[in-house]
């Protein structure tokens, strides 16, 4: 298998957030308000993350293909996709806040179909982009003109790079992280997610231990 682009790990990062929160509804014990808070700070995390992370395609990424001649149809579709995923997010966020104020059996229920709608939606989108972009973004790594691009990409401040990497290496595949070791030497994630994501080491990840 060809080692996933700074793209692909997010998407895997993604996934196994997705994951890990469809299974902490199931079985859910009935009125536990406070299991349904720490959910909810989880998935805000998660909803940040993805965020930048589509917001930094949006205004960078897809403007750089368009100028190297890919199609705008296709550019489009992503776009479109993006705001699909926006609004499954949004009422995912929405369907968590409920549930962290009634802790409900049937609250954790339309939670649980929520995020199986949410799921089905990124799916689609990031099947889409691995097979129609990844491959180009592939060929563009390493080239002056896409290091300005992923230079536009980087989080704000330094905490929040930190709990990026904290968040992209929480759970990560050894075939990940050598391929991220690729990317970023590994001294500079150890640091920045060690040092720097204390909020994604201190209050997100012990919500999956
Ligand atoms: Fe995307």
């Amino acid at each position: 298998m060809t080692a996933p682009t700074m793209n692909g790990l997010i998407h895997h990062a993604v996934r196994r957030d997705l994951a890990r929160l469809a299974a902490a509804l199931d079985p859910w014990p009935d009125g536990d308000r406070a299991r349904a808070q720490r959910l909810e700070r989880a998935f805000a995390n998660l909803r940040r993350e993805l965020t930048h992370h589509h917001e930094g395609e949006d205004e960078h990424v897809w403007p750089f293909l368009a100028r190297t001649g890919v199609e705008a149809g296709l550019l489009a579709e992503m776009e479109a996709e993006h705001g699909a995923m926006s609004a499954a997010l949004a009422g995912t966020a929405t369907a968590l806040s409920r549930l962290a104020q009634s802790g409900s059996a049937d609250d954790a229920a339309a939670a649980r179909e929520s995020v199986e709608g949410t799921r089905t939606v990124v799916e689609a989108h990031f099947d889409h982009e691995e097979k129609e972009l990844e491959p180009l973004l592939r060929s563009h790594e390493g080239t002056p003109e896409w290091k300005a691009v992923t230079d536009q990409l980087r989080h704000r401040s330094p905490g929040d790079a930190g709990s990026f990497f904290a968040w992209l290496t929480d759970g990560i595949s050894d075939e990940d992280r050598a391929a991220l070791k690729a990317t970023v030497p590994a001294p500079l994630t150890f640091v920045l997610s060690r040092a720097l994501g204390r909020r994604y080491t201190k209050e997100i990840a012990p919500v999956w231990r």
